[in-house]
């Protein structure tokens, strides 16, 4: 019986591994020229981890299962409760702000679709420490940059920005209880997964109030901060989560990347965490989920047993990437064939130890060298060598030179050379 992979998950061979290389390559490379450091965590967490903070709709989403020791366990999820509790762990000994990024394996029980799958790759960055709104920005800044090394432009994404700030204030203008506005987040995130009339019916059940509803309605759709400032009066919580998406607006502005913001009110994000300004890119007039999200979660250190330290950051995973790459046709471009140095032919005329001895030192001075296992046939092996991409084949025949001879053909051009084995090698030395 053939076994099939297990739903959600990828299988990545060769070609897909080239894929999945070059897009966590980039976003290291983007990392570390913004001056982020890369940790890592173990790929389970006690389940309590994620029921605590993360939010119902995670929760519904774990692998979760009990070890011989009776612990409830999960396959993780997301990486910002693994960082926060690695943060409160070595609190008093970590330089301040951290600044750390990390690309870990996470799990969740999804519904496969286009763009979600229950195993994934997603690159996190976090900047902890620091409640300055330049932080905020330089998250965004960090996500565009990588989005741009990746060939992508304001014509293809868009970074919708929004604030928990202003929506709890709204939200409490409306006389909705503090304690209910998490169930009331999970709901709002909802809005673009749902039908228009679907969605403002489970809103009208939910508040049991059609004022109230249609308020909050016509909130989510509002298109410009001027006009939320115009419709919702005077109210000292909202002015002050307005100023500071101004400044944020004004800060990226400033760092080259303003042409990508759109605020809009109706981002909310799924998870219970979140403070502050909170933000997802899209793909401009696409139907795929977000690209990637993120924000401030000044209160989960502190909630986490920690102390009181605040938080931003941003995840963004590989599948929806890939497709909106696929698409714009820049993803082929860079993924490259593999390729040899060095692709090394012989026939049984000559001695077997020459042979290995000559692979070993080319491998040894770093060229990537390969044979074939069947010798009896010279021209089959040249076949071979250009399937894999050989730069230069290494033929080691006594019909074609004599035992102290090796012929190097360059497989572009055709050219042959004859060359002493001892000239060759100490060639190679002298190449490194
Ligand atoms: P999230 O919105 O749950 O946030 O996920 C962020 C991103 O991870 C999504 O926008 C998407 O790119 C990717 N993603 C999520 N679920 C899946 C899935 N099932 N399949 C493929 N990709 C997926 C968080 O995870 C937060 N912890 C991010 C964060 C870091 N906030 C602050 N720091």
């Amino acid at each position: 019986m053939k076994i099939p992979p297990v739903k959600g998950t990828r299988d990545f061979y060769p070609a897909e591994m080239a894929v999945r290389n070059y897009i966590i390559d980039g976003w290291k490379k983007v990392s570390i020229r913004n001056g982020f450091e890369e940790f890592d965590s173990p790929i389970l967490e006690h389940l309590q981890m994620y029921t605590q903070k993360s939010g119902a709709e995670i929760v519904e989403q774990l692998f979760s299962f009990k070890d011989r020791g009776d612990r409830d366990l999960a396959l993780i999820p997301e990486m910002t409760p693994s960082l926060a509790r690695m943060v409160n762990q070595k609190i008093n000994s970590l330089p301040k702000p951290i600044k750390w990024f990390s690309v870990p394996r996470l799990f969740r029980a999804e519904r496969p679709q286009k763009g979600r799958l229950r195993e994934f790759f997603q690159w996190n960055i976090d900047i902890i420490g620091t409640d300055s709104i330049a932080a905020d920005a330089e998250i965004i800044f960090t996500t565009l940059d990588y989005l741009q090394y990746a060939g992508l432009s304001e014509n293809d994404v868009v970074v919708k920005v929004s604030s928990r700030k202003l929506l709890a204030a709204f939200l409490k203008s409306l006389s909705i209880a503090e304690n209910d506005l998490p169930g009331m987040y999970a709901m709002l995130d909802k809005k673009p997964k749902m039908p228009a009339d679907t969605f403002a019916a489970v809103l009208n059940e939910k508040l049991s109030d059609k004022d109230r509803a249609s308020k909050i309605l016509a909130f989510m759709e509002t298109d410009s901060l001027e006009k939320i400032k115009k419709s919702l009066g005077v109210n000292q919580k909202i002015d002050d989560a307005i100023n500071e998406l101004l400044e944020h607006h004004r800060l990226l502005n400033e760092m080259g990347v303003g042409r990508f913001y759109k605020f809009d009110p109706g981002i909310v994000r799924g998870l219970a965490y979140y403070t502050g300004i909170v933000f997802e890119v899209h793909a401009v007039g696409g139907e795929l989920r977000a690209i990637c999200g993120g924000g401030r979660y000044d209160n989960l250190l502190k909630d986490f047993g920690g102390p009181d330290i605040p938080a931003v950051g941003m995840g963004f995973g590989d599948c929806v990437l890939e497709i909106l790459l696929r698409e714009k046709g820049l993803l082929d471009k860079h993924i490259k064939k593999p390729e040899l140095d060095y692709f090394v032919v012989s026939d049984k005329s000559f001695e077997e130890n020459i042979f290995f001895d000559l692979v070993a030192k080319l491998r040894r001075n770093g060229f990537i060298t390969d044979f074939s296992y069947k010798t009896d046939n010279l021209s089959k092996q040249l076949k071979t060598a250009s399937e894999k991409n050989a730069k230069k084949c290494i033929i080691i025949s006594k019909e074609y030179s004599d035992s102290k001879q090796i012929i190097v053909k360059d497989m572009a051009t055709g050219e042959q050379q004859t060359i002493p084995i001892d000239k060759f090698m100490d060639g190679l030395i002298n190449s490194k």
